[in-house]
C-alpha cells in the first residue's frame, strides 16, 4: 500500500521525469534567432512574424524562431556582428547597411532615383542579379535566402524640403550608406550616420534636423511627431535582404533546411505584397495626425532634385563596382 509519503516521493518522482522530458523536448529544438530594429507593425516585422509561424509549422516544430523586434538585441552594427559569430542566426538588414562588412555592391540599390516603382525593383532582386549580389555574401560567413521590399523614402526635417537648396547646412541622419552620404553632400546637408534605434531621441532633441526613411518607418518610430515638414520624393529605395549565418544554415539536416526555405519563400512573397499598402496606409495615417505637413513635389521640382542628384551615379561607380551598376541599369532597361 502506499503511504503519504511515498505518494509523495512519486508525484516528486514524477515531476522531476517530466521536467526532464520537457527540457530533453526544449534542447532538441533548433532555436533560430531573428533580430531586428523595426516596429512589428512594418513590412519587415510582418515578414519576420509570417517566417516564424510558417517555418515552425514546415519543419513540423523542430524549429523554433524567436523573432526580437525594435533593436531589443542588437542594434544595427551590432546585429551584423552577432550574425557573423553566430549569436543570431538570421537578420534582414536595409540594404544600405552592408558596406561597413566590405560588401559595397548593395550601396547600388541607394542610387538616387534608380528605380522608378517596384516594378522596377524587382527585376533585380527576383532576377539573376539579384542572385548575383546575394552571392557575394559567402565570403563573409552569410548565405543571402531573400530580399524584402519596404518602400520609397521621404525626406523629412524641421523646416520645409522643396529645392535641393533647401538641404544647405541640415544635419540629417542616414544609414551607414557611402552612396547616402554622397548625395546628402551633394544637396549641401550634413549627413551623420546614426543607428535606426536612436534616430527618434536625435530628433526630438535636435541633435540632428532631419532624416529620410519610408513612411512606415517614419510612423512606427512616432519621427512625425518630432518633424514639422515633409516632402514626399520618393527619391530612393529602402529593402531589406534577408540573411542567415552560413555555418548554421550549412548544418541544418537536408529537410529542415527545406522546410525553412519554403517558409522563406512564402514569407517573401508575403512582405513583398504588403508592403506598398503599408506604407501607403503610413502616409495617410501621418497626414490624419497632422503633426507633420507634408509636400507633394510638381514634376519640376522632382526633376531639379534627380538633376541635382544624378553625378552621385558617376561618383560612386568606384566604389560599389561599375560592373553591378552595368548589371542593375541593365535589368531594368536603363
Ligand atoms: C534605417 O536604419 O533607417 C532602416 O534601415 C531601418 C530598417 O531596418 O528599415
Amino acid at each position: 500500500m502506499l503511504t503519504r509519503r511515498s505518494l509523495a516521493a512519486l508525484a516528486g518522482a514524477t515531476a522531476l521525469a517530466l521536467s526532464f522530458a520537457g527540457s530533453a523536448i526544449a534542447q532538441d529544438k533548433i532555436v533560430l534567432k531573428f533580430s531586428h530594429v523595426v516596429a512589428p507593425d512594418t513590412p519587415k516585422g510582418k515578414g519576420a512574424a509570417k517566417f516564424e509561424e510558417l517555418a515552425e509549422l514546415y519543419t513540423n516544430g523542430a524549429v523554433d524562431v524567436e523573432v526580437y523586434p525594435n533593436s531589443q538585441l542588437y542594434k544595427d552594427k551590432e546585429e551584423m556582428e552577432a550574425l557573423q559569430l553566430g549569436a543570431v542566426q538570421m537578420l534582414a538588414p536595409s540594404l544600405a547597411k552592408f558596406g561597413p562588412l566590405g560588401v559595397q555592391d548593395f550601396e547600388v540599390f541607394d542610387l538616387p532615383f534608380i528605380f522608378a516603382d517596384y516594378e522596377a525593383l524587382r527585376k533585380v532582386t527576383q532576377g539573376d542579379v539579384g542572385k548575383m549580389l546575394l552571392a557575394k555574401l559567402e565570403d563573409k560567413g552569410i548565405t543571402g535566402l531573400a530580399y524584402w521590399d519596404n518602400g520609397f523614402k521621404i525626406m523629412s526635417a524641421n523646416s520645409p524640403l522643396k529645392s535641393p537648396d533647401d538641404f544647405l547646412g541640415l544635419k540629417m541622419r542616414i544609414q551607414s550608406s557611402k552612396v547616402i552620404e554622397a548625395y546628402m553632400n551633394k544637396l549641401g546637408a550634413v549627413p551623420q550616420v546614426m543607428a535606426f534605434s536612436e534616430v527618434y531621441q536625435a530628433l526630438q532633441t535636435g541633435v540632428v534636423d532631419g532624416t529620410e526613411n519610408p513612411p512606415s518607418n517614419m510612423y512606427t518610430q512616432k519621427m512625425n511627431e518630432v518633424q514639422k515638414h515633409a516632402t514626399v520624393s520618393n527619391h530612393g529605395y529602402l529593402g531589406y535582404a534577408v540573411i542567415v549565418n552560413k555555418q548554421f544554415w550549412d548544418g541544418l539536416p537536408a529537410d529542415v533546411r527545406s522546410g525553412l526555405e519554403k517558409a522563406m519563400a512564402e514569407a517573401t512573397e508575403y512582405a513583398n505584397s504588403i508592403a506598398k499598402e503599408d506604407n501607403d496606409n503610413a502616409l495617410a495615417a501621418m497626414k490624419a495626425a497632422g503633426t507633420t505637413e507634408f509636400y507633394e513635389p510638381t514634376a519640376e521640382e522632382r526633376a531639379a532634385w534627380a538633376e541635382a542628384l544624378a553625378p552621385v551615379h558617376e561618383e560612386m561607380a568606384e566604389r560599389i563596382g561599375a560592373e553591378t551598376i552595368a548589371a542593375v541599369k541593365g535589368a531594368i532597361g536603363q
